[in-house]
């Protein structure tokens, strides 16, 4: 076939053509990472609270176990919230006129419950159950990171769909002794065997795990 245009043409033309591919390919890959970078997420990004609740204090270095205040989590759905007369069990005696705790003597006395932000949700069409996880020996720092660490409390992990199933499909990896669920140091043991003996133990069948009405009924 005879050349349309002579040879330096076609290489500014095969230079405009990278160039179009390049944004595009670029511009899909940016909007990706904006769609899963913190600002979307809120992974790692501290919310506004009514009260400074500090996990690294209460529970690092008062060691309250998480059941002291979440404490359906091990027989419900939701972990649940503390109410203000548990804040109050410690708070009427210590601490009890510093201005950071003003919201909760005004709760307290006004019996109106403190209006905690959400820092975990997934949308209202997934199905989560907290108990089952605990139950069969999944820990609470496998999904919300080191909380013992945190002056203020944030999100460690985007709970995505594929993050859900990556465990799904191996649960086995993230079987732990039934007492350490609550352990936020934990790793999981060197051995694989003893998450596959927990595994066949605690009669988990990974199977249905995976499938859509698991998660979405
Ligand atoms: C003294 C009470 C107390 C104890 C003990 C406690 N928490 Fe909390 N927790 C709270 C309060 C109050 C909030 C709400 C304010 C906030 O988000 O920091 C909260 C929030 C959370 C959240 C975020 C909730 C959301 O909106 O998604 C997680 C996750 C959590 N706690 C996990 C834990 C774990 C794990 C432990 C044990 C290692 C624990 N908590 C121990 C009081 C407590
Ligand atoms: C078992 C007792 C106990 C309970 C229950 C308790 N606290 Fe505390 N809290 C303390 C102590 C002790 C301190 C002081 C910590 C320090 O300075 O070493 C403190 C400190 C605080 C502070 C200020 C200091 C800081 O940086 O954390 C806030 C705010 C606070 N608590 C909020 C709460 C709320 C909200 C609740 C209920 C969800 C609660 N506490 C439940 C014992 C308790
Ligand atoms: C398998 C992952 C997983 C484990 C294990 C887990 N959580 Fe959660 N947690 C979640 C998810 C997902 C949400 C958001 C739930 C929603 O939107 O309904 C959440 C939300 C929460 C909340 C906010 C209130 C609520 O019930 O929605 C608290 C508090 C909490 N978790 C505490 C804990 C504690 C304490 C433990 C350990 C005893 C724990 N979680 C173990 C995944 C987990
Ligand atoms: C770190 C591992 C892990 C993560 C992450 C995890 N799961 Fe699970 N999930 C399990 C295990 C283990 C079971 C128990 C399975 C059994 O008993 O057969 C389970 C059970 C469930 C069940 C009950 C299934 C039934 O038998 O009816 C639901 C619903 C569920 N998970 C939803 C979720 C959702 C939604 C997420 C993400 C937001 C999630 N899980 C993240 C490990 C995990
Ligand atoms: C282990 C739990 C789990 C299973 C199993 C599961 N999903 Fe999801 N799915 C989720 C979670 C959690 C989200 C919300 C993700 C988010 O907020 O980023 C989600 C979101 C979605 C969405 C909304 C778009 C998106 O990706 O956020 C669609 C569509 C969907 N799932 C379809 C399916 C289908 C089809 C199946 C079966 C092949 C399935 N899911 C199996 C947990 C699950």
């Amino acid at each position: 076939m005879a050349q349309l245009f002579p040879p330096s043409v076609d290489l500014a033309a095969k230079f405009v053509i990278l160039g179009v591919v390049t944004c595009l390919v670029g511009g899909a890959y940016a909007f990706y990472l904006l769609n899963r970078s913190p600002y979307w997420t809120n992974v790692g990004v501290t919310i506004d609270q009514p009260v400074q609740f500090s996990h690294r204090h209460h529970v690092r270095d008062l060691r309250l176990d998480c059941r002291f205040c979440h404490t359906s989590v091990t027989t419900s759905a939701n972990a649940g919230m503390p109410d203000t007369q548990t804040c109050m069990t410690c708070h009427s005696q210590i601490w009890k006129n510093a201005p950071m705790l003003a919201p909760v003597r005004g709760s307290y006395a006004s019996n109106e419950p403190l209006k905690w932000n959400r820092v975990n949700e997934t949308p209202g069409f997934v199905y989560f159950d907290h108990s089952i996880h605990v139950d069969k020996g999944v820990g609470c720092s496998s999904c919300h990171g080191r909380i013992d660490e945190m002056p203020i409390t944030w999100k460690s992990i985007d709970m995505e769909m594929q993050w859900c199933l990556s465990c799904h499909r191996h649960p086995e990896n993230a079987l732990r002794p039934l007492n350490q669920v609550e352990k936020m140091d934990w790793v999981p043991a060197k051995d694989p065997e003893e998450g596959e003996k927990f595994y066949h133990e605690r009669n988990i069948q990974k199977d249905h795990l995976t499938d859509c009405s698991t998660c979405h009924r």
